[in-house]
């Protein structure tokens, strides 16, 4: 039976990224990725089969191109010939580098399923959600998770519950909409930067050092590579031909701050997306006062403060 559902799904923020793709066609990535997935923040997405498929982020119908793959891979998972209506709002501002793709596609994964009536298992709608986008494949689950290069389903290694004194400040320096999409900077760091190939070559050590470091709880040792993965990531992006910059003034500042504050012994580790946001991570205890000496230093700076959160849930509906 089918049916109208409503469904929360939270982020997947990257510690060590994915950036580019082993085959564009499929979505595959090229480097492993691992997730930590965001409580307090999320997409909310009411889907209910439709005459034709539609997508309104925000109030906003979306482009049709960019959906097109997604529900044609749900039909063929679900054997249906169903067509959905998705209507989806973020809870935070879209701009705010919180990879909200991958919240929206998790969302969307579990949403058409629940609609159409099928109850597919975590890693099967880690599968559609990552033909969306890939970084949503993580997103499925709560806590911390991987998505290995090349694979096509993401996998939980740890529930939220792992680490609950772990923190993440986002730190909203601009609410202007990104200049380039990720996508396209994928693709022109591939054919356009000669550090293309020693970003996939060193990504395989990041990560191993990270899940080391995540194994023993070791925040200093996590957050130094996770430093190391976004500041790689883009310096690949900024070889490339043209070079990309997302990165602002102001994204720099907080940066710069971040390491004061571990010069004064408070752990502060960020990460940048794509996008001039940073996305701070930290331990409970020190989270004022990194909070504290951001706001100084930038009185109007919006914050969203994160714990590690659950994996996407029904709000409404889907019982048939
Ligand atoms: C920098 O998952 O949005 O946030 O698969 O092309 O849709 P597509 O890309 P997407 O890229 C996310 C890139 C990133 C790093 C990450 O989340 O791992």
């Amino acid at each position: 039976m089918s049916s109208a559902v409503r469904v929360r799904a939270s982020p997947s923020l990257a510690l060590i990224k994915y950036w580019g793709k082993r085959d564009e066609r499929r979505n595959l990535p090229a480097t492993p990725s691992l997730g930590l997935t965001l409580a307090g923040v999320y997409t909310e997405t009411r889907v209910e089969p439709a005459e034709e498929d539609r997508v309104i982020l925000d109030g906003r119908e979306q482009d049709r191109e960019r959906f097109a793959g997604f529900f044609d891979a749900v039909r063929r998972r679900l054997r249906t010939r169903m067509r959905f209506q998705a209507e989806s709002r973020n809870s935070f501002p879209t701009a705010a580098g919180l990879a909200s793709s991958s919240s929206g596609f998790a969302a969307l994964a579990v949403g058409c399923a629940r609609a159409a009536g099928c109850a597919l298992d975590a890693r099967e709608l880690s599968v559609l959600a990552r033909i969306g986008s890939a970084s949503a494949a993580r997103a499925v689950y709560g806590g911390f998770t991987l998505l290995a290069a090349g694979a096509r389903a993401a996998r939980q290694l740890h529930s939220e519950d792992y680490w609950p004194k772990l923190r993440v400040l986002a730190a909203v320096v601009s609410t202007e909409a990104k200049l380039l999409a990720s996508r396209e900077a994928m693709r022109t760091t591939r054919s356009a930067s000669p550090f293309y190939r020693a970003w996939l070559a060193d990504s395989r050590h990041l990560l191993a050092r990270a899940l080391q470091a995540l194994e023993r709880r070791d925040i200093e040792e996590l957050g130094h590579a996770v430093r190391l993965s976004y500041s790689r990531m883009h310096a690949a992006l900024l070889a490339s031909e043209p070079p990309a910059l997302y990165w602002l003034a102001a994204t720099v500042s907080v940066i710069r701050e971040c390491a004061s504050l571990r010069a004064r012994g408070i752990g502060a580790w960020e990460t940048i997306d794509a996008g001039p946001q940073v996305k701070i991570l930290c331990l409970q205890e020190d989270a004022p006062a990194v909070r504290r000496s951001l706001m100084e230093m930038m009185p109007d700076l919006s914050m969203i403060e994160c714990r590690p959160g659950p994996g996407p849930q029904l709000i409404e509906g889907g019982k048939g």
